[in-house]
C-alpha cells in the first residue's frame, strides 16, 4: 500500500510542494504519494493527529498553520523551530511521537551555499521582518553571519534583531528601518529580500534597484512568482550575483524528504520539476 505524505494549508491549490515530491518519490521508485489538503487553522488538532492515526509517512505546513502547529502541545518542536516560532515539518516517530522542525532557514542556507556564496562573516541585509525573515535570520545568524534586519515597520526589525542577539548564536544582528537601506548595501555582501515586495501581482515592486546595488553583492529573492523578479532584474544590471526562491523552495522540501524518510532527495530533479510547473 502506498504511504501518503501531504501539505496542509489554505489556500493550498496553488502549492508545488506535490509535483516536487511525487517527482522525486518516483525517480527514487519510492512506493509513495504526496497530496495537498485544505486546513483550517481550528482544524489543524484533528487533521495532523488523524494523519497519524492513519500512518501518514510525514508533512509539511504552511500558511496559515506554520505559527498555530507549535502551540499544539502534541507537537515536540525541534530547538530551531521553537526559536523560530513556526513548524513547516512534521515528522510521525516510530515509537508514536510527534515532531515539528522548521526547514524554511535552512533552505535558504543551502541555496547560498549551492550558489558558492560563503555565509560565516559576511555581511548580509534582510529586508523584511516576518516570518520568512525570522527563519532566515536565525539560521543565518547560528552560520555566523553579521545580519542587519530592516523593515518598513522598524519596530517589527528592531524587535527580531533582539531576540535572535538574546541567543548565544555565533552571527551578530541589528535591525533598521527601510531608509538606510542604500547606505547599507554599499559595505554589504548579500541582500537577502523577504518582503512581498515584487510577488505576483504586484510584479513592478522592489525592495531596491541598481543604482542601489552593486557588482560584489549576491542578490537572494525568495520570491519565485514570479521565477524572475525586478529585484533580480535590479541585480542583473548592477552586475550583482543572483539567487532565486525557487532554490529555498527545493531545499526546504529537500530537508523535510530527509527528516521523513531519511534518504538523499533528487536535488535538481526538483528544481526542474518545478520550474516547469511554474513556467506551465
Ligand atoms: P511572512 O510571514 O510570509 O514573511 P509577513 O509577516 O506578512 O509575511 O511579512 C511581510 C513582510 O513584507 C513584512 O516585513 C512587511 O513589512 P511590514 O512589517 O512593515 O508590514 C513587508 N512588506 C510588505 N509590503 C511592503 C511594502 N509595500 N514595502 C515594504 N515592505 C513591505
Amino acid at each position: 500500500m502506498k504511504q501518503v505524505f501531504g501539505v496542509f494549508g489554505n489556500p493550498i491549490g496553488h502549492s508545488l510542494s506535490p509535483a516536487m515530491h511525487n517527482a522525486a518519490f518516483s525517480a527514487l521508485g519510492m512506493d509513495c504519494i504526496y497530496h495537498a489538503f485544505r486546513v483550517k487553522p481550528e482544524k489543524l488538532e484533528k487533521a495532523i493527529l488523524g494523519a497519524e492515526a492513519m500512518g501518514f509517512g510525514g508533512l509539511n505546513l504552511t500558511v496559515p498553520l506554520k505559527e498555530e502547529a507549535l502551540k499544539l502541545d502534541f507537537i515536540k518542536p525541534d530547538p530551531l523551530a521553537k526559536r523560530i516560532g513556526a513548524i513547516n515539518t512534521v515528522v510521525f516517530g516510530k515509537t508514536g511521537e510527534i515532531q515539528g522542525y522548521n526547514t524554511d532557514g535552512l533552505g535558504a542556507r543551502q541555496a547560498l551555499m549551492n550558489a558558492a556564496v560563503e555565509i560565516e562573516g559576511s555581511r548580509v541585509v534582510i529586508a523584511g521582518a516576518g516570518g520568512a525573515a525570522r527563519a532566515v535570520a536565525f539560521q543565518l545568524a547560528a552560520a555566523g553571519a553579521d545580519i542587519t534586519v530592516i523593515n518598513r515597520t522598524e519596530e517589527r526589525a528592531f524587535e527580531l534583531a533582539k531576540e535572535i542577539s538574546a541567543e548565544t548564536l555565533p552571527g551578530k544582528i541589528n535591525g533598521a528601518g527601510l531608509s538606510g537601506l542604500k547606505e547599507l548595501l554599499q559595505d554589504a555582501d548579500i541582500l537577502i529580500n523577504t518582503t512581498t515586495l515584487g510577488m505576483h501581482p504586484n510584479t513592478d515592486t522592489t525592495i531596491a534597484t541598481a543604482e542601489e546595488l552593486h557588482s560584489s553583492l549576491t542578490v537572494f529573492d525568495i520570491v519565485y512568482n514570479p521565477l524572475e523578479t525586478r529585484l533580480l532584474r535590479e541585480a542583473k544590471v548592477a552586475g550583482a550575483k543572483t539567487v532565486s526562491g525557487v532554490l529555498m523552495l527545493v531545499y526546504q522540501g529537500a530537508e523535510a524528504f530527509k527528516l521523513w524518510t531519511g534518504i538523499e532527495p533528487p536535488i535538481e530533479l526538483m528544481k526542474k520539476t518545478v520550474l516547469e510547473a511554474l513556467q506551465a
